[in-house]
């Protein structure tokens, strides 16, 4: 019944997980859940005060469209100045999105064509390889490797496979594998994009949650990005607002004209009041992270701590809110993730189902407290002493 192309589409597996979570929790299991990006954290109380009075205005219960609320846009612009001393014009360099996923899928069928290609990195954000296969496109995956500091290197493609892609998502503070990219790599990605004529969606959430003295930038603080990149930011991670489905792409007015009016067909923009708290929120970003990264800095080094006593060392994240675990052993990462969910009641994500890339290693995410990891931690290395394999 299905169309080709959903057809096409890879399992899901943070959806398949959630389904069997929800069992082991009705069988009365304790299920520690690290395997969606998704924090146990309350989400800001400006946030949840200036929803509430917004929601007393009949005005934000209106229809947003597009552009949205011009408040909400005016503070991205804001933040976008204060953090990273980037100008984006208001009026049209920003589209805020029902979440960056939105937008990040939208993008691909707003700009390719079949036979168009589309770089996605492997390991990867799933929406990339959703929307480019909704859009019919070539998906060209680039297998990121530790070795190469998980960094795709677009040179290696060759002129014939460059002149054919229009679209590369990148994505650093990198999700899974928690790498990031210096700004020399940024500027020689740039210039072969901008040669090539290739649209550049840096997917940014995780450009506030860094760690060990290291700050991420905007892609925009890169000479000649303006040319060729839209830039994805989120709340969802930063703010601990999963949920409420808000974030925005910013870029050159040229190059989000075409999401804009993919958009235009889709959706029509996130609820007016969740713009107008989104605003407070971004006008006060610095004080709203403050309190997840602490937590998360803590929770990271509960984790790192945990694995080296357990004799398993895991690359230091230098962002994100995930440790990338190799496996050891033989087994398929999707096989131990499905016997620590079963067996252990640990759910973590298996790296295959970020890609066939990811194989040979699993995700945690730092969803719960240092206490709570600590846990997990002692409950994996029993499950793989169950396997053989510790
Ligand atoms: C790399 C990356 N991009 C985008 C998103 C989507 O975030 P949002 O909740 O804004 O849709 C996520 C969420 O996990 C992510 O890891």
């Amino acid at each position: 019944m299905a169309s080709k192309k959903v057809g096409q589409l890879p399992k899901y597996a943070v959806a398949e997980m959630a389904a069997i979570k929800s069992r082991l929790l009705a069988e009365g299991i304790d299920v520690i859940d690290l395997g969606v990006g998704d924090a146990d954290f309350a989400p800001p109380r400006i946030a949840v005060d200036a929803l509430k009075n917004a929601l007393l205005d009949p005005a934000m219960s209106r229809y947003s469209f597009q552009q949205g609320l011009p408040a909400f846009r005016e503070s991205v612009a804001g933040y976008m100045k204060r953090r990273f001393d980037v100008v984006i014009d208001s009026a049209d360099e920003v589209l805020p999105l029902i979440g960056s996923k939105e937008g990040l899928a939208h993008l691909a069928l707003s700009l390719l064509d079949p036979g168009d290609a589309c770089v996605v990195p492997d390991p990867g954000y799933p929406a990339y390889v959703g929307g480019a296969t909704f859009a019919g496109a070539d998906i060209e995956l680039y297998r990121l490797r530790a070795d190469e500091e998980f960094l795709v290197e677009l040179e290696t493609l060759g002129e014939q496979r460059l002149s054919r892609t229009k679209l590369v998502y990148l994505n650093y503070p990198n999700n899974p594998t928690g790498a990031i990219a210096e700004r020399s790599y940024l500027k020689r990605t740039i210039d072969i994009c901008a040669r090539y004529g290739i649209i550049l969606a840096y997917d940014n959430p995780y450009v506030e949650l860094t760690y060990d003295g290291y700050v991420a930038p905007s892609i925009f603080e890169i000479e000649g990005a303006r040319e060729v990149a839209l830039e994805f930011h989120s709340f969802s991670k930063s703010f601990a607002m999963t949920g409420w489905r808000l974030g925005w792409v910013c870029g050159s007015g040229d190059l989000l004209e075409p999401l804009r009016r993919t958009k235009t067909y889709m959706d029509t923009g996130p609820f007016l009041a969740l713009q107008k708290a989104g605003a407070v929120v971004i006008d006060a970003a610095e004080d709203c992270v403050a309190p997840v990264l602490g937590a998360f800095t803590e929770r990271r080094a509960a984790l790192l701590d945990a694995f080296t006593k357990e004799g398993i060392v895991s690359p230091e994240p230098r962002g994100g809110m995930y440790l990338w675990v190799p496996v050891p052993g033989q087994i398929t990462s999707a096989d131990l993730a499905a016997s620590l969910l079963e067996n252990e009641g640990v759910a973590v994500l298996a790296g295959s189902a970020l890609g066939a890339g990811g194989e040979g290693f699993i995700r945690l995410s730092f969803a719960c407290g240092p206490k709570r990891l600590r846990e997990a931690v002692a409950r994996i290395a029993v499950g793989l002493q169950r396997l053989g394999i510790g």
